[in-house]
């Protein structure tokens, strides 16, 4: 079909393989453009199911696994496969890890191998809701960078390879501020890879509060849905877990006082002190800050908001509303909220996979509904849709 008569149709996934990836020896199935519902007991691959399509999406698994882990115990190789329809028209995408004399993964789309993970971003874009994202609020300040990298990455596969380039100028400076430590040589150098980190924390933190700018409003609109305007979430970039940052800040200025303030102490302790690895997010519910003084309740609402705005950020940056996965999560919402999801998702035509241990009864029209049940890595498909 031709780009043009693409436009306006939803992204979704049209059908997932997996080839001894996790619990599953071979998967081949059909899904709806629409609403997927998931459910089995504890253990059966709800989750690594959702994890494939993620990787699928952004080239690793989010979860704290290496890819040889996923490899199906006593395995050599995984393969997931898929057939996307976006604006292009059909995607094909195609994971391959092996394990051999030396481990090696291939990624293809459309049957052609690529030689970056950035060149695979922006085919399948998704946005997963799982329970431990509920520890977003009080979770470190790296699971709060993570949202935002992860959802930039997406949607500019530019700032992906700029967090690469940084976490390599981050390690060789280091290993540079050690050797200094402990050698007390290497100035020189230590100016040229200044430079470096100097020019990738700027581009890397613009970006982000360019994204924050965007994303706060959306998080903030969604908040007071959720609230009957009664709540004002809002979320601020900080730097060096302290500094609030904006847009017409004078990043420069303010990143060469913090090489000069730390100059000192970084090389006594041999390590970077600052920079985009170390900054954080300000996430405050009527002014207050929310890891502090939110409730269990305003904490998952706040997170619910958050998710909800991050699909309307990939409308506006991609012009597709990304794939939604929603990982055991649904249970934890009452019955309004609920509501509130699904009217999203037919609304918006959103494709959404969601995982669950209970019977969910889902009271809404018009949406067309299809069901598997999980065992055992094995899915089943339920007849008659809704
Ligand atoms: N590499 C692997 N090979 C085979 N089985 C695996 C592998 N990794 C995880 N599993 C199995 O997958 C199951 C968990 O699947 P998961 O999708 O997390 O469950 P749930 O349905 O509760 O979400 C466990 O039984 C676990 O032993
Ligand atoms: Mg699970």
């Amino acid at each position: 079909m031709s780009g043009h008569s693409r436009r306006g149709s939803p992204l979704y996934l049209e059908r997932l393989g997996l080839t001894n990836y996790r619990n599953y020896e071979t998967l081949n199935e059909d899904f709806s453009a629409q609403l997927n519902i998931l459910s089995g007991p504890n253990a059966q691959g709800k989750t690594n199911l959702l994890e494939a399509i993620y990787y699928l999406a952004t080239g690793k698994t989010y979860r704290p696994a290496r890819d040889l882990q996923l490899i199906r115990w006593n395995h050599q190789a995984f393969s997931i496969q898929g057939k996307i329809r976006n604006k292009q028209g059909y995607v094909t995408l195609e994971v391959l890890y092996k394990i051999g004399e030396q481990n090696s993964k291939e990624i293809k789309v459309n049957g052609l191998k690529i030689y970056k993970t950035s060149e695979l971003l922006g085919n399948l874009t998704a946005v997963l809701f799982a329970p431990e994202d509920l520890n977003i609020i009080k979770g470190s300040p790296l699971e709060r960078r993570k949202i935002l990298d992860n959802d930039i990455s997406q949607v500019s596969p530019g700032y992906f390879l700029k967090l690469q380039q940084y976490n390599r100028v981050l390690n060789q400076r280091n290993y540079l501020l050690k050797k200094i430590r402990e050698r007390g040589k290497g100035f020189d150098e230590l100016e040229i890879w200044n430079e470096q980190f100097l020019e990738l924390s700027e581009s890397i933190i613009l970006k982000r509060i360019n994204v924050l700018e965007k994303l706060s409003p959306l998080t903030r609109l969604m908040q007071r849905k959720l609230t009957n305007g009664q709540e004002n979430l809002e979320i601020r970039y900080l730097f060096s877990r302290q500094k609030e940052l904006k847009l017409n800040h004078d990043l420069k200025k303010v990143l060469l006082e913090e090489l000069e303030k730390y100059r000192g102490e970084e090389i006594k302790k041999g390590i970077s002190l600052w920079g985009p690895h170390r900054d954080d997010l300000l996430i405050s519910l009527n002014g207050n800050d929310l890891k502090v003084y939110g409730s269990q309740g305003q904490h998952r609402t706040a997170v619910l908001a958050l998710k909800l705005s991050e699909l309307e950020f990939f409308k506006a940056e991609s012009g597709e509303f990304p794939v939604l996965l929603l990982d055991d999560v649904l249970s934890e919402l009452d019955q309004e909220r609920r509501g509130f999801l699904l009217n999203i998702i037919k609304e918006k035509k959103i494709q959404c996979f969601i995982t669950t241990t209970e019977d969910i009864a889902l009271e809404n029209d018009r949406i067309t509904i299809q069901k598997f049940l999980i065992r055992q890595g094995t899915l089943i498909k339920c007849r008659g849709g809704k």
